[in-house]
């Protein structure tokens, strides 16, 4: 009998992960052995195959089915070969161009309005490269990633060559009817992440009047048309007070997940809250931690359909009530060989200018220091992800992080915080091995225990889960 691999699935290799598959729409590959690999590779509708325990153990995991006339792989399907390093996602700044200039934006350093963006020929190059690297998911971000001109162009292009838009980051300001259309059209439904910052407090951060209705009414129509939104929400000194409402709201707006960011000591941040705020209008540490754990009281004591993420902190979904802490405890996971930061080492992020960097939240810093580990519009994606500064940066290790930093190496909970976020220990020391002080607060004064307390106290089923 001849079989065919079932049509959501496409075999892929790459250099050091040689018998992999993406499953359409799932941003991670997924392993295989190399049985495994070799007899899917032959589920083409052309050969002949004998009945074995591992076909119907493929077929049963659904990764293929006896063939049926006329059946025919998609070129997605197909196997490809990759001599780059597995990365599923890329995270793009297709422009740094934006029509609001926020209060607090990460990506400039001054009050100036940033003017780069990828041109036609570099953003189809881009694209063809990746197609090439197996790329699999797209996050498009910006600036405002919707003013860029090719924007539906891009779409197109992502998703004519297999991959897909995973996420859009927008402030909602250039959402239409239209163009939520033309989304559909390309058969697949991307998160939907739209900036809000606080109730009644939105126009002022985003420096931009209306903002706020702009913004409400972009989410409303998003969901209206089916797209899951996310909402991300900066958290600081001037406005923690809204947090709950403005959860109230989103979750009576039906938005699926609020994502609540404490806002960083950016450089355009510091400058604009200078004198708002004794000490600045970033919450400190505790402060950010006291009041995730206060806001995750209040918010569980009545139901919501919304899930809540609180940066690096909590996550909890109260109709399914579960949670994860972040940092995970890897526990017995635990490897020397695993890199300092699993999301950077599987999402290339890639800035207006072309710039790799870790991730977006560093861009700034490497800006700064003039540090380029690479470009794509000059050196092209597939040479950065095969080797050089970039994959070396990226692929650094949790050992490698403990022979430098003895402070965090030598710690009782290195095991489960691995020396914290790159980008805050690298912005708050300098140093790319530096300790961040995030984390140190979180374990030592009892924060992992505190938000179990929240949840056991609460008089439901919490369950802990640790990914
Ligand atoms: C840079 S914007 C780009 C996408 C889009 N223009 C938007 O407004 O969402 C992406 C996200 O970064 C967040 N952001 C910018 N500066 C930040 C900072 N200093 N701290 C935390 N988040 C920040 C924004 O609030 C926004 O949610």
């Amino acid at each position: 009998m001849k079989y065919m691999l079932n049509p959501c699935i496409a075999l892929r290799s790459w250099k050091l992960v040689p018998y992999a598959y993406y499953i359409k729409y799932n941003r991670n590959a997924q392993g295989l052995t190399k049985e495994e690999f070799e007899l899917l590779t032959l589920c083409d509708g052309s050969h002949e195959l004998k009945e074995s325990e591992l076909l119907r153990l493929l077929i049963e995991k659904g990764l293929c089915h006896p063939s049926t006339e006329g059946e025919q792989l998609s070129d997605w399907q197909k196997p490809l070969a990759c001599e780059n390093r597995y990365f599923p996602a890329i995270n793009w700044a297709i422009t740094s161009k934006c029509n609001y200039n926020c209060l607090h934006c990460f990506n400039a350093s001054d009050q100036k309005q940033l003017v780069t963006e990828f041109s036609k020929a570099e953003w189809e190059q881009l694209l063809l490269e990746a197609q090439v690297c197996g790329i699999h998911a797209f996050t498009l971000t910006g600036g405002e990633p919707m003013l860029h001109p090719d924007f539906l162009d891009i779409l197109k292009g992502i998703h004519s060559r297999g991959m897909y838009l995973d996420e859009l980051n927008t402030n909602g300001s250039l959402i239409t009817e239209e163009i939520l259309d033309e989304m559909k059209q390309l058969g697949y439904k991307p998160l939907i992440k739209i900036s809000f910052d606080g109730l009644d407090h939105h126009d002022w951060l985003r420096n931009q009047k209306g903002a706020q209705e702009t913004a409400l009414s972009a989410i409303t129509l998003c969901i209206q048309k089916g797209f899951p939104v996310k909402v991300q929400t900066n958290v600081h000194r001037l406005n923690w007070q809204v947090m709950l409402a403005t959860a109230e709201l989103m979750d009576s707006l039906g938005v699926l997940e609020m994502r609540i960011i404490r806002t960083t000591e950016a450089p355009r941040w510091v400058k604009n809250s200078h004198d708002l705020c004794e000490g600045g209008a970033c919450l400190s540490f505790e402060e950010y931690y006291d009041f995730g754990m206060e806001f995750t009281r209040e918010y569980i004591a009545k139901p919501h359909r919304m899930k809540i993420d609180i940066w690096q902190f909590l996550q909890y979904d109260q109709t399914k009530l579960t949670y994860h802490k972040r940092p995970i405890d890897s526990g017995s996971a635990y490897r020397d060989s695993l890199p300092v930061c699993r999301g950077n080492r599987g999402m290339a992020a890639i800035h207006a200018n072309g710039n790799v960097v870790p991730c977006m939240q560093m861009s700034g810093y490497y800006e700064k220091h003039k540090k380029i580990l690479g470009n794509v519009k000059t050196d092209g994606l597939k040479k950065l992800l095969t080797d050089g500064d970039y994959l070396e940066e990226i692929c650094t290790t949790v050992g490698t992080l403990a022979e430098n930093n003895k402070k965090c190496g030598s710690c009782q909970y290195f095991r489960a915080c691995m020396g914290g976020c790159r980008a805050i220990g690298l912005a708050l020391t300098d140093d790319m091995f530096g300790s961040d002080p995030s984390k140190c607060i979180y374990f030592f004064n009892g924060y992992r225990e505190k938000t179990d307390a929240i949840f056991k106290n609460s008089g439901s089923m919490w369950a802990e889960q640790q990914n």
